[in-house]
């Protein structure tokens, strides 16, 4: 049982375990036990609904700003584009990337108990590096940092206002290996860094996950990586055009993300 300073038996055992710090002010020093313990990050429940209640609870009791940015952001584009869905908004704001503005909040990441699940699957080792292409407010970096201290994490990310947000939690959380970049991965001048793991929940258009596939492909000439996939879309693509990539963890019932490894030397 964790032992925090207003909590000294700290279960996580239902989403009113995480309502009750949610409602309490908690130092540096609690924020930072909870993100190094497994079970902070574990939905009671697995079902989808209830893991999107989780990692709301755990944005509001670590502090992360994601409700307001996002509004803002919904506003700025509402005054391009009054009317319309919201698949509209992102691109009337950022030069026609979809960037995914006015979508539900917790849809635009995926939940952190995915997150633990994949990097538990991953079984990644000290040191090694992980990417995630696309990566909102970095996520992946706070469950990765917070359980796995040695490993690397880099976030690109096209949305400025998310980026400021997620490095400002990474330092509050004392997160030095993480890392987020204001990016546009489709850029000419962008050269994919070398890594072990790669991660893409839908980024962006077609051609862009295409490109980005290939220049991981690159990388994989010369080293192994492990190239982890969520949505459907990006996963088509897969399918359609990169046979290099092995198939090696297909989402169980619920799971909605897949595995790939490839070192094509
Ligand atoms: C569906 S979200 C996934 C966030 C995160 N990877 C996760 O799974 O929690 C996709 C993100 O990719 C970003 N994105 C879209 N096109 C991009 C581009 N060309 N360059 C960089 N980021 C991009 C969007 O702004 C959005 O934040």
């Amino acid at each position: 049982m964790l032992q925090l300073d207003f909590f000294p038996r700290t279960e996580f055992k239902s989403l009113l375990d995480f309502q009750r710090l949610e409602n309490s002010s908690l130092s540096f020093k609690d924020k930072d036990l909870l993100i190094n313990y497994p079970d902070f990050f574990q939905s009671p429940k697995a079902n989808e609904i209830i893991s999107r209640q989780h990692s709301n609870l755990v944005d509001k009791i670590l502090g992360v700003r994601l409700k307001y940015i996002e509004e803002m952001l919904v506003a700025e584009a509402r005054g391009f584009e009054p009317e319309g869905p919201h698949e509209n908004l992102g691109p009337a704001i950022h030069q026609g990337v979809q960037t995914w503005v006015g979508l539900d909040l917790q849809t635009l990441q995926t939940p952190y108990s995915e997150i633990l699940r994949i990097l538990q699957l991953l079984k990644i080792r000290p040191y090694q590096h992980v990417i995630d292409l696309g990566a909102a407010y970095g996520r992946m970096g706070i469950v990765l940092g917070g359980i796995y201290a040695k490993n690397i994490f880099t976030g690109f990310e096209y949305v400025k206002s998310r980026v400021d947000e997620g490095n400002r939690i990474f330092r509050e959380l004392g997160l030095g290996k993480c890392q987020l970049f204001t990016q546009d991965l489709f850029a000419k001048d962008f050269k994919l860094p070398e890594a072990d793991v790669y991660f893409i929940y839908d980024y962006g258009q077609v051609e862009h996950i295409n490109h980005t596939l290939k220049q991981i492909s690159v990388v994989s000439n010369t080293r192994p990586v492990k190239v982890v996939v969520r949505g459907k879309f990006t996963k088509k693509i897969i399918t359609e055009h990169h046979p290099w990539l092995d198939l090696k963890y297909e989402g169980k019932l619920g799971e909605s993300f897949s595995i790939y490894t490839a070192f094509t030397n």
